[in-house]
């Protein structure tokens, strides 16, 4: 550290001369001894002086409030500030709106303590050398509007969690190592994003397709509007040997012609030779396995998807010139919003969004921008009509709190579901997405909100639909950007046979699934039970963050709460909220009856539901909540959730 502490020490003589004709400043000793610990931390330009003796709101830089009580503004533009920002400095100064540090050369991570600054509408911090993942404590920093971290050297992802900065209007990354895919960022008032010159790949989330290219530009591999679209990660169907060449490496570049033209054609008919060949060892498999019809093993390299999916199990001709005529089998189920066709969904392109035990979800991005989940599954066991029989029934399914069933399709080696896209992401992700910490700036009324819409979805499919969902967790409960949540990847446990476990993630599995492996709508509330304790504890069920090794969400709550340390089970992110707690413990007690061992001493859903109504009831009729006008909430007569009292935003749809 580059002490430069000479010039305050030569000050304070001067200081004692005028002492007597200066007014009385009341900004605290706290926000005075972090400015001067910050700045002997920081070797700095010479004309930056701050005088010890003198009120910090005479200082350069230094802009005070109105009293000067506290200090609102530090301004060190271009001050030749190089060093790294000492912890427990900066993050002292509890009162300030604007902190602009930009055009030094400032290292290092930015220190947590700056979730301390929660005041702060403006941070400029461009123009450094800052290291480190995207610091942690911005997301909680709830009423930035304008946010400038562009040319440090940053790197990991970009948090999901800037969402929660609702109050946005300017995030500019660019010039940094950001790496990853870029979340669906999406404050109401954002009009200035930049993400340009980082390493970033994959699709760009629609809802920042609006801003123009150059706010893209220079990244490893983003794709979609407004840059080129991204390349299909589905395989086409059937590809006709003239088709392959210019589809095989899909790359936008024609102009470099003589000998990439060569490479393309030797790549070109080596893929159709690779695809005869299969196709015609397909064939021959298939004719010879035709008498022992049981389920077919699904083909293991994706490669290999094309030649069976342009044909249909039912025909199992694929000499004939009837492939094209039974391509398009997605069949889409009643009130369906879309029109495609199966060819239209495997030209899209594609990103993984999740690997499962059950199968592969992705992101598919058709030509005309509609976007769909496509959920390809993999050991279904059940026979075509059992498969569309399970279809009818979960396509009947219809509620504002679950994700509907559009298509699916089925052929002997392929079957795939789709669903609405929901770019709001997880509960999961929500919850747990920043690197492994628990901590995250879900506010109470959002949890309640989302605890109740998930309940909601849930109870509907069970008394409505009659159908057992099967995999509740937290990645399966998706969000709208107010927070309301959908309740997806439901009912297709009839599918598998039992050697899949049933509920696949454990740490949701109630005791009695682990050993009957059946899953019951008993078992459902367990898990929603679970989901309950996870929005309450900010602890993610499957993984081992409670301490002992081998101990579940459940057990571990059960003993804390045994012990009278009630207080201790509930997240820290929650500790800042108040007049929560009579809420807390509430829910608390309805996610330990879900999580009963014994199956029968847990309430039905549509009891938990009521009982989650109940305590959003009381405040209701406090007048604490004014109710919201979204109209997503069904005809259920239900209180509409609450718009949050404990954050300061404001929530849009
Ligand atoms: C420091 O402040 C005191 C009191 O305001 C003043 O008398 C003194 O001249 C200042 N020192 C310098 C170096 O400006
Ligand atoms: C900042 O505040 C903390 C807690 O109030 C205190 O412990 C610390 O000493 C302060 N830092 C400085 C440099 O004064
Ligand atoms: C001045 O200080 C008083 C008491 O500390 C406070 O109530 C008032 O809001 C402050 N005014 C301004 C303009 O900051
Ligand atoms: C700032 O945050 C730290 C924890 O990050 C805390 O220990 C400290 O007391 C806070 N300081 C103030 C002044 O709030
Ligand atoms: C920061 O990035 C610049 C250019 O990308 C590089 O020259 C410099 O060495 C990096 N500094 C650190 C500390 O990584
Ligand atoms: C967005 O901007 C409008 C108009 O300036 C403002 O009224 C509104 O509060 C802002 N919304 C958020 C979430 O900041
Ligand atoms: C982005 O890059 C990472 C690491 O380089 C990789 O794991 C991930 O699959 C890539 N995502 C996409 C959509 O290309
Ligand atoms: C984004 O940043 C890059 C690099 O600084 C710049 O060239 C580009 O014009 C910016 N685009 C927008 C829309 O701000």
């Amino acid at each position: 550290m580059a002490v430069v502490f000479d010039s305050v020490a030569v000050s304070f003589s001067l200081f004692l001369l005028l002492l007597s004709h200066e007014p009385v400043h009341s900004e605290t000793v706290q926000e005075k001894k972090g400015l001067l610990a910050f700045l002997s931390g920081v070797a700095h330009a010479n004309r930056l002086q701050w005088n010890a003796s003198d009120s910090a709101c005479n200082w350069v830089g230094v802009i005070c409030d109105g009293n000067q009580s506290s200090v609102y503004e530090l301004r060190l533009p271009a001050v030749g500030l190089l060093g790294q920002i000492a912890p427990n400095t900066l993050g002292n100064l509890t009162q300030l709106r604007v902190l602009s540090l930009r055009s030094n050369r400032l290292s290092g991570e930015i220190p947590s303590d700056f979730s301390n600054l929660t005041l702060l509408r403006s941070l400029y911090l461009q123009n450094n050398e800052f290291t480190g993942d995207f610091p942690q404590s911005l997301p909680r920093l709830t009423r930035l509007a304008r946010l400038d971290l562009s040319s440090n050297n940053f790197t990991g992802s970009i948090p999901f969690e800037v969402n929660s900065l609702t109050h946005l209007t300017r995030l500019y990354l660019q010039k940094n190592q950001f790496s990853g895919t870029l979340p669906s960022i999406n404050p109401s008032n954002l009009t200035d994003f930049n993400v340009s010159s980082n390493n970033l790949n994959g699709s760009i989330p629609s809802v920042l397709s609006r801003f123009p290219a150059s706010s893209f530009a220079g990244n490893l591999n983003l794709c979609g509007d407004p840059l080129p679209p991204c390349s299909p990660f589905f395989p086409s169907p059937v590809p006709s040997p003239s088709e392959i060449p210019p589809e095989g490496p899909v790359h936008k570049k024609s102009k470099k012609l003589s000998t990439a033209a060569i490479v393309l054609i030797a790549v070109g008919s080596a893929l159709v030779a690779f695809f005869l060949l299969l196709f015609l060892l397909l064939c021959l498999r298939r004719k010879q396995r035709r008498q022992p019809s049981k389920a077919p093993k699904p083909t293991a390299a994706g490669r290999a998807v094309p030649v069976e999916v342009g044909t249909s199990s039912s025909k199992d001709d694929i000499t004939g010139g009837s492939a094209e005529a039974e391509r398009n089998k997605l069949v889409f189920l009643e009130g369906g919003v879309y029109s495609f066709d199966l060819e239209d969904l495997l030209r899209a392109s594609a990103e993984v969004l999740g690997k499962g035990s059950v199968g592969t979800s992705y992101k598919a991005v058709l030509e005309e921008g509609t976007m769909v989940v496509v959920k390809r599954l993999k050991d279904v066991v059940v026979s075509r009509r059992e498969f569309e029989m399970q279809m009818e029934i979960l396509g009947k399914i219809k509620h504002d709190n679950v994700v509907p069933l559009r298509a699916f399709y089925y052929s002997k080696d392929e079957k795939l579901l789709v669903y609405d896209y929901m770019p709001a992401g997880s509960l999961s992700a929500l919850l747990h997405g920043s690197r492994g910490s628990g901590r995250t700036p879900l506010d109470w009324d959002n949890r309640m909100r989302i605890a109740m819409s998930a309940a909601r979805g849930l109870a509907h499919l069970h008394v409505v639909g009659k159908v057992v969902h099967g995999n509740i967790k937290s990645s399966n409960i998706l969000l709208r950007p107010n927070q309301d949540a959908y309740v997806s990847d439901f009912g297709i446990n009839p599918l598998f046979g039992t050697a899949t476990p049933p509920s696949r993630v454990a740490g949701y599995r109630a005791p009695e699934v682990v050993e009957t492996r059946k899953v019951t709508f008993k078992s459902d509330v367990y898990s929603f039970g679970v989901l309950l304790l996870e929005l309450l504890t900010g602890k993610a069920p499957n993984q081992a963050s409670l301490g002992e090794e081998g101990i579940d969400l459940p057990r571990w709550v059960q003993s804390v709460v045994r012990e009278e340390w009630t207080a201790e089970v509930f997240d820290v992110e929650l500790m800042r909220y108040h007049n929560i707690e009579e809420e807390m413990v509430q829910l608390l007690q309805i996610a330990m009856a879900c999580v009963s061992t014994v199956p029968d001493q847990r309430p039905a859903m549509q009891e938990v539901l009521r009982m989650i109504e109940e305590i959003n009831r009381v405040e209701t009729d406090d007048g604490l909540r004014p109710s919201s006008d979204d109209p997503s909430k069904g005809s259920d007569g239900h209180t509409p959730p609450p718009e949050s009292r404990t954050s300061p935003r404001t929530v849009t749809p």
